[in-house]
């Protein structure tokens, strides 16, 4: 399969990288700015499957024009999609009274608004039974617990969330499947940064087990849905 993964320098997006190579000899175009770590990624995968194809595209999701940059080298590299998973994310945790409105954009920019110019660009190349999944969290599902210093980062995914979900409407005749996952807690560097010395219960590679599986099936599913995915989590 053609997959494209964003946020694959580390956590959640290397594994997740990692285990669709290690299922299969999917061609995947690995995203995220850090080149380098995409490159070790793209070493491992080899050790792991050599018959997977990865394709590392350092590449800033808000600063870079995905139409113009990244659309081209789809084309080039997987010609067309069947999977497209969005996990790049950003998070900063403050009081609500101290963001600034420049945090503001940058976590909606990444969260939200790089997710709609990427999906609107590589629509075009899907193929029928396409899956895009998009990576939200517990803090954007309705009803859940929420966490103080995570206002924006939550609304952010809750936007994320409403948008896989009303999309999923509009690409029906397309055949192609729109998904979130409200991923739970995660031993990530996102986490330790936010939040130091919290303990998560589940690894990146354990939570990539999940993603990578229901990337590949779950559209045969759900679609439209969002999936709480978390044992802890109200
Ligand atoms: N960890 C958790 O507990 C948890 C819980 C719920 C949901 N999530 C969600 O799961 C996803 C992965 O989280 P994680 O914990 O693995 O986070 P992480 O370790 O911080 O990884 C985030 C990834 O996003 C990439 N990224 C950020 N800004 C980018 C940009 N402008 N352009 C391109 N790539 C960018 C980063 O790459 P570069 O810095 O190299 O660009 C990195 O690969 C996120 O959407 C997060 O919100 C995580």
């Amino acid at each position: 399969m053609n997959i494209i993964v964003t946020g694959a320098s580390r956590g959640i997006g290397y594994a997740t990288v990692k285990k669709l190579a290690e299922k299969d000899s999917h061609s995947i175009i690995a995203i995220s700015r850090n080149g380098e770590a995409l490159e070790k990624l793209k070493d491992e995968c080899a050790q792991i499957n050599s018959n997977a194809r990865i394709i590392p595209f350092p590449f800033d999701l808000v600063q870079g024009v995905i139409i113009d940059e990244l659309e081209p080298l789809v084309r080039e590299y997987l010609g067309s999609v069947d999977r497209l998973v969005n996990n790049a994310g950003r998070m900063i945790n403050k009081p609500f009274e101290d963001f600034t409105e420049e945090e503001f954009d940058e976590i909606f920019d990444v969260n939200v608004k790089s997710v709609f110019n990427l999906i609107q660009s590589v629509l075009p190349l899907f193929n029928e039974n396409g899956h895009i999944v998009n990576i939200s969290s517990m803090g954007g599902y309705q009803g859940s617990a929420k966490f103080p210093g995570l206002s924006l980062y939550s609304a952010s995914k809750g936007a994320l969330t409403i948008m896989s979900e009303a999309l999923a409407e509009e690409l029906k005749e397309k055949k192609i499947s729109s998904n979130s996952l409200a991923l739970g807690a995660v031993q990530t560097e996102m986490l330790g940064e936010a939040f130091p010395g919290v303990q998560a219960p589940l690894k990146p590679e354990e939570m990539a087990e999940f993603v990578a599986e229901f990337t590949l099936t779950g559209h045969k599913y759900f679609n439209g849905k969002t999936l709480p995915v978390s044992s802890s989590t109200p």
